[in-house]
């Protein structure tokens, strides 16, 4: 071979190389298109308290929970709204009740009123972004008329109930006189699935969009489980394992919550099996704080569902997803969070945009979640709400008016206002009780105490009021919470309509507008 000749081989193989280089570049290119827009399977549990996941020490057993959130991202410093209604709409918007006009309670199935349809849902969103979207479980954020109803709101589909609660065979709902069936396909109502639990109902659903799912369109699962939300029931093999918590209730719940964690483990499975997992973002929340009075609970945390207090508002929280930088799995993510925040954090995730929302009170937190950046959220507004009735005179004039209900973070520091709701520190019923001193800091200033600071860093369980310590942070806090109050929109929250009553349209609930 000449030095010519092999020269020329040389460039030929180095030209080779470089072809080869670059298909695998091209290819890589195309693979990380792809990979831009991973399924999103979010999940909610209802009523599930800060004390029940496994992780939390919890005596309730959690094994497919507990090792998704161990190969994620735990979220310690994440919050919800107290109740249902708000927490629903402030995901499926990214918006402040305040803004939305849903500041008071949840919505009643009589109550003309639902999410305003004047800004797109988190599904109108990825739906634009290309995905199928699909809704299986609670909706209650209102069905007066059909424009309300999940797939006039962003979702291809929709199985599941539109009322609070209701029984788990039977999918039957009372509110005071008015009864009816409470169960929906799409649009229309879906009768002949009385007897099936539901936990095992919404879970086959799910699995079924799974394995019906065309190949190549990325996936929005909404999955609200309507676990483990009162009424207390579940099949006696699921409370068999809890034989040693005496607590009737208690062990009911944790039977309720063991079967939800299967079904959590049943879909990951049928995603697995359909080699979607690997780009999947997988998000677990709770809607509020588990409700003491079924079961829940959320120790150590002060109060519980309908509180402001962290019992109420402190949810339980993962992400699980391959596409999590490795550094960052298995760890805990210490930074602030909320619920409005997965509206922008998914959207952008999944390539879209975030354009004709109103204002948006979410803040996109990939990089906080993923690299562990600070989190982009420093304040956060747990409510303002108008009709709750006031709770002793303001205690200062020329800001914000102590004797409404409302809370607001800023930083490390809390600030509650008006009446908080219950307010205990109770242990699980396994446990020893344990004493639990309260230091209230100073007396009331007023007739009854209305205003209460805690610096929930060092405090997390709102032992140590130090409203009266820090008289700076606590004016500053009020005329924080005076200028969000201005921005707020009239609270809507109207009467029973008796035309609502499902003896009127065949015995189901549904719109009747
Ligand atoms: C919903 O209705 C569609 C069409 O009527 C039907 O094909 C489907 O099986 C139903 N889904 C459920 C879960 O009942
Ligand atoms: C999970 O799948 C198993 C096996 O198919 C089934 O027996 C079980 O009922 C499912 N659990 C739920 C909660 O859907
Ligand atoms: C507070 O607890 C009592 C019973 O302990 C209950 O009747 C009441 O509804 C609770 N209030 C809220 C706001 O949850
Ligand atoms: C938002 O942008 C998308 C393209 O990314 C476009 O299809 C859509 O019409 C826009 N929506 C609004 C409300 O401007
Ligand atoms: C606020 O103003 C009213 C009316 O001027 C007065 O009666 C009240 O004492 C003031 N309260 C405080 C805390 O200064």
């Amino acid at each position: 071979m000449t030095i010519q000749a092999a020269k020329t081989t040389g460039q030929s193989r180095m030209l080779l190389t470089n072809l080869v280089t670059l298909s695998a570049l091209i290819v890589l290119i195309i693979s990380t298109c792809e990979a831009k827009q991973p399924h999103i399977l979010l999940v909610v549990a209802d009523d599930y308290g800060f004390h029940d996941i496994g992780y939390h020490g919890s005596e309730i057993r959690t094994p497919n929970l507990d090792y998704l959130a161990h190969g994620g991202v735990r979220l310690e410093n994440y919050y919800v709204q107290p109740i249902c209604t708000p927490t629903r709409s402030q995901l499926l918007s990214g918006r402040y009740q305040i803004h939305t006009g849903l500041q008071h309670g949840i919505i009643w199935p009589p109550q003309r009123n639902g999410l305003p349809l004047d800004s797109p849902t988190i599904a109108d969103k990825l739906r634009e972004a290309g995905y199928t979207t699909h809704a299986v479980g609670k909706w209650h954020i209102g069905f007066y008329t059909k424009d309300y109803l999940p797939t006039s709101r962003g979702f291809d589909s929709y199985f599941g109930y539109l009322t609070g609660g209701e029984d788990y065979y039977t999918h039957y709902t009372c509110y005071g006189e008015m009864c009816g069936t409470d169960l929906r396909n799409n649009t229309e109502p879906a009768d002949q699935y009385k007897g099936s639990y539901s936990t095992h109902l919404f879970a086959n659903r799910v699995i079924d969009i799974i394995n019906k799912h065309e190949d190549d369109k990325p996936l929005f699962l909404y999955v609200p489980f309507q676990a483990v939300h009162s009424p207390l029931q579940v099949p006696e093999s699921y409370e068999e394992p809890y034989w040693f918590i005496n607590d009737r209730d208690r062990r009911t719940y944790a039977g309720m919550v063991s079967c939800m964690d299967e079904a959590v483990g049943n879909i990951t499975m049928a995603m697995q099996q359909r080699g979607f997992w690997d780009n999947t973002v997988m998000i677990f929340t709770t809607d509020n704080g588990g409700q003491i009075l079924y079961g829940g609970n959320n120790y150590p945390l002060r109060g519980w569902k309908g509180s402001l207090w962290e019992g109420g508002t402190h949810g339980v929280g993962f992400i699980h997803s391959k596409l999590l930088s490795d550094k960052i799995i298995g760890s805990v993510s210490p930074g602030l969070m909320h619920v409005t925040d997965w509206f922008p954090t998914l959207v952008k995730l999944a390539g879209g945009n975030l354009n004709g929302t109103k204002p948006l009170d979410g803040f996109d937190q990939w990089n906080a979640i993923n690299n562990g950046d600070n989190s982009p959220r420093t304040e956060l507004l747990h409510n303002i709400d108008p009709l709750t009735p006031p709770s002793g005179s303001p205690v200062f004039n020329g800001t914000f008016d102590t004797s409404i209900r409302a809370a607001l973070r800023m930083g490390d520091w809390k600030i509650i206002t008006g009446d908080p709701g219950n307010s205990s520190w109770i242990p699980p019923p396994t446990l020893s009780k344990v004493a639990i001193t309260i230091k209230e800091g100073h007396p009331p200033q007023t007739d009854v105490k209305n205003l209460w600071l805690f610096n929930i860093a060092k405090d997390p369980n709102e032992y140590n009021d130090m409203s009266g310590q820090e008289p700076v942070i606590v004016k500053k806090m009020l005329d924080r919470l005076q200028y969000y109050q201005s921005t707020a929109v009239p609270c809507i929250y109207p009467d029973d309509d008796p035309l609502a009553d499902p003896a009127k349209h065949g015995g189901f609930w549904g719109p009747w507008v």
